[in-house]
């Protein structure tokens, strides 16, 4: 076994079980209520506990005796304990709460609970791993280990699972990463999830409707160990290595205009995917009209904007602006200049077609600039999903001739503006709400 994850000592330095795992149910468990002694309610149910043993607790009783239990609308609860909507569906709200836990409801049950009140997770659920697991030892003189679960659906499966969501005294992840299977194939990518394995096999005994929310694990001390370890925490999986990091509720927001980057190099690969989905944008006329010049070198882009900001000076000079006030509103153009790489968005409207008057080139200009706008709006979506800030900044719609000349453009591309892109030096800020209702007419 790997104690890579966490830093605490085995009970038992054995290799892992393969034989004897018993689940046994701990039934006489009374309703538990604020302030309830868990430890020694646990204990005076349960046979006598072993060494090596893992006591396994719904979360929902150590809500109740932790009191989170909250007379409370159920949406506002969910709301209250929801700090991103990662998907929607009808009636049905998957949050991530403020654990890192993803799953339906941000964690909020109404079942097993009066009317009219709601049952919250527990605040810190490792932290009450911890406690119930020091307070069994006290009372019991042995070294178990603690999970506390919940139940929670997974992406691509039908049914539900318990999971652990709190660990103490417990390897929650058993690193076979580096072994060899009976092949002599070396394992590359196997960590198993051992905590919630465990969570799950005493659901099979624990039952929802028996009232029967401990079970023990015994046949496993090689996972328990003698320090509480690093807890269930280390089951959720860090946003920046998770594929799934973003749910279909929160793909747009995950958008902002970013004007500081980091020094990171951003991934061409990314660029190149979020290209391919800027040409999925509707168009008319079923036209392609969307181009893009990928500005990598710091000579292009240097010259880019240099020539750009040439063009801006002797703008704002024509208007009459004096020095000083020049110097002040060129600064804006400086996202540009910090970000890594360079994306012009470029028009090409070969396809447009020509009429006799003036009102309907018009729309039909207007109808190219509408697919350009779309085209761009998936680029920046979806670099922001590989995890890259974008800035589009207008420059290059004021002097399309000197973006063109200086990129050396091929003919008939228009730039629309330019796209800065690179690491988010920080990460932004909250979007404020829209009420819907304030933008829209209904007829
Ligand atoms: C066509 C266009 C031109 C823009 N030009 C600039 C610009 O010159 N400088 C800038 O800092 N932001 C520019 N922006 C970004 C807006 O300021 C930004 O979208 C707005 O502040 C809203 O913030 P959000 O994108 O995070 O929702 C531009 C946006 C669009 C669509």
């Amino acid at each position: 076994m790997n104690a890579e994850t966490t830093n605490a000592e085995p009970i038992n330095q054995g290799p892992a079980s393969h034989g004897a795992v018993s689940v046994i149910a701990v039934p006489g468990i009374p309703e538990i209520t604020d302030g309830a002694d868990l430890a020694k309610l646990i204990v005076q149910a349960a046979p006598p506990l072993l060494d090596g043993d893992i006591l396994v607790v719904t979360s929902k009783i150590i809500s109740k005796a932790e009191g989170r239990v909250v007379k409370e609308d159920r949406e506002d609860a969910i709301a209250a304990e929801t700090i991103r909507v990662v998907a929607r569906r009808g009636l049905t709200t998957i949050a991530q709460t403020s654990h890192g836990l993803v799953l339906a409801a941000a964690g909020v049950d109404r079942s097993n609970t009066a009317t009219g009140t709601v049952v919250l997770l527990p605040t810190d659920p490792d932290e009450s791993a911890r406690r119930l697991r020091a307070a069994v030892g006290d009372l019991t003189g042995t070294e178990v280990g603690v999970l506390v679960t919940d139940t929670m659906g997974r992406p691509w499966r039908n049914g539900q699972t318990d999971t652990a969501i709190g660990a103490a005294g417990v390897q929650p992840l058993r690193d076979h990463r580096g072994q060899a299977d009976t092949f002599g194939n070396e394992l590359l990518v196997t960590v198993a999830a051992v905590a919630d394995e465990i969570a799950a096999a005493a659901e099979l005994v624990k039952g929802k409707t028996d009232q029967v929310p401990v079970a023990i694990v015994r046949g496993l001390a090689e996972l328990v160990t003698t320090h509480p370890g690093p807890g269930a925490a280390a089951l959720i999986r860090p946003a920046e290595e998770d594929m799934f990091r973003l749910g279909a509720a929160d793909v747009l927001s995950e958008r902002r205009t970013v004007r500081e980057f980091s020094a990171d190099p951003v991934d061409g690969e990314a660029v190149r995917r979020a290209i391919e989905a800027a040409l999925t944008a509707p168009a008319p006329h079923h036209s392609q009209p969307w181009r893009f010049a990928i500005v990598e070198s710091a000579a292009a882009k240097t010259r880019l904007l240099d020539d750009m900001l040439a063009a801006w000076v002797s703008d704002l000079r024509a208007d009459g602006f004096t020095q000083e006030q020049i110097a002040k509103r060129v600064r804006r153009g400086e996202p540009l200049r910090k970000a890594p790489l360079l994306i012009v968005p470029c028009l090409v409207s070969d396809a447009a077609h020509e009429y006799p008057d003036k009102r309907r080139n018009a729309a039909e200009r207007a109808m190219f600039l509408v697919s350009m706008g779309a085209g761009v709006q998936n680029l920046l979506v979806a670099l922001a999903v590989e995890g890259l800030g974008s800035c589009w900044v207008s420059s290059a719609l004021f002097c399309g001739p000197v973006a063109s000349a200086a990129l050396d453009l091929p003919a008939g591309w228009e730039p629309m503006g330019a796209v800065g892109v690179g690491h988010p030096a920080a990460p932004p800020a909250p979007r404020p709400p829209r009420d819907p209702a304030r933008y829209t007419v209904t007829r």
